[in-house]
């Protein structure tokens, strides 16, 4: 007898997560995944010792004061600021709260490998639409799919996995062209790292746009993805109790909501960690033009490098005989060879180039 599951299981991509996480034997260089290199802060830490003595406890199901400490942040109302367990279960949750058979919802492709799942797992519809030749979001034909039938527009700015991001100006631009019944979700996990404006230039839309939700984390800049702690900004406090009509109780844990809290209160060292980064998108850029290798114009602390007719299953085997991890841009939706490399330490960095011209 074989288990019969649900029809939706047979339709649900399983996440291509990279691999590498049981291994102990080489010292690996982890540029596979858009982690920050960078270990949490001694305050993080204390603050995750001193909340370990209580864990005989449930977490603060509302996440009260970490909701609180973001909205004294970004000047939104904490009523409007959703917490989850990692921003991918926001989006999740937002996806079951909003779609269904009949629903559609329209994304650019390549973009997040989670996007997938939205619609499978709803009997919605997807409509993908591709980037354009600098591998950017078309908005312009974006809002051309919108129809009667669309429930929720997600943009990924920057976005994940080619880098490339969307002038201010141009994102207020389709937030109001989008009907104020259609959800737009910009996921904006990369945004510290972008530099083509403030990266909180957005919130600002949210006063205007009911339908607006803001999707960021603290996995990447703050570098707390093993803890899992992402929050939505939101233009009303319809999708923040939706989504938490959908999840299950104690979805943020206690260790993630206090580490959390801290973390927010080093905004000097979030500007320290985007700096230095910034500084090795340069020099990273600059090694792998001089390998005339073509990349897209990184906002992220990652790139996306265009391998032309190269075998990517060879370069990226090469790669990882030599204990460098990186993406391979065919599981993550390219339609030609290519490699997502996330920047690691000036160290890390400077082993990928050197592997990559040995390899290349
Ligand atoms: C575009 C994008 N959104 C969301 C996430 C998920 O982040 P979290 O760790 O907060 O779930 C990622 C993680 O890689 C991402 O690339």
């Amino acid at each position: 007898m074989t288990l019969e599951f649900a029809e939706r299981i047979r339709r649900i991509p399983v996440y291509p997560a990279a691999g590498g996480y049981a291994e102990q034997a080489m010292p690996l260089v982890r540029l596979a995944s858009n982690e920050s290199p960078y270990p949490p802060l001694p305050a993080v830490r204390e603050a995750i010792d001193r909340a370990l003595r209580t864990l005989n406890r449930y977490p603060d199901p509302s996440s009260s004061i970490l909701r609180e400490r973001l909205s004294e942040r970004y000047e939104v109302p904490s009523s409007r600021i959703a917490v989850g367990n990692g921003s991918c279960d926001i989006l999740l949750a937002a996806g079951e709260a909003l779609l269904e058979p009949g629903a559609e919802l329209v994304y650019a492709w390549p973009s997040f490998s989670v996007y997938p799942h939205l619609a499978a797992a709803s009997g919605a519809r997807a409509i993908t639409v591709p980037l354009d030749s600098e591998q950017r979001h078309d908005l312009p034909a974006m809002l051309g799919e919108i129809t009667v039938a669309t429930r929720l527009v997600v943009v990924c700015n920057p976005n994940n996995p080619t880098s490339t991001a969307l002038a201010p100006a141009d994102v207020a631009a389709f937030v109001a062209e989008v009907p104020p019944d259609v959800c737009v979700i910009i996921d904006e996990a990369y945004c510290e790292f972008n530099l083509l404006g403030d990266p909180d230039s957005s919130i600002e839309l949210l006063s205007r746009h009911p339908n607006l939700v803001l999707l960021r984390t603290f996995s990447k800049v703050y570098g707390l993805c093993g803890l899992r702690v992402g929050f939505a900004l939101c233009g009303s406090e319809t999708l923040p109790q939706a989504v938490n009509q959908v999840r299950q109780p104690f979805f943020c844990n206690a260790l993630a909501q206090t580490a959390a809290v801290e973390a927010l209160a080093h905004q000097d060292e979030v500007i320290d960690r985007v700096t230095r980064t910034v500084a090795e998108r340069l020099s990273v850029a600059e090694g792998l033009r001089a390998l005339d290798l073509q990349v897209a114009d990184s906002q992220a602390n990652f790139c996306w490098l265009s391998l032309g007719e190269r075998d990517e299953d060879e370069i990226m085997q090469g790669l990882r005989e030599r204990g460098v991890l990186v993406r391979g841009g065919r599981a993550l939706g390219a339609d030609a060879p290519a490699l997502r490399v996330t920047f690691g330490t000036p160290e890390e960095n400077a082993r990928f180039l050197e592997v990559l011209a040995e390899v290349l």
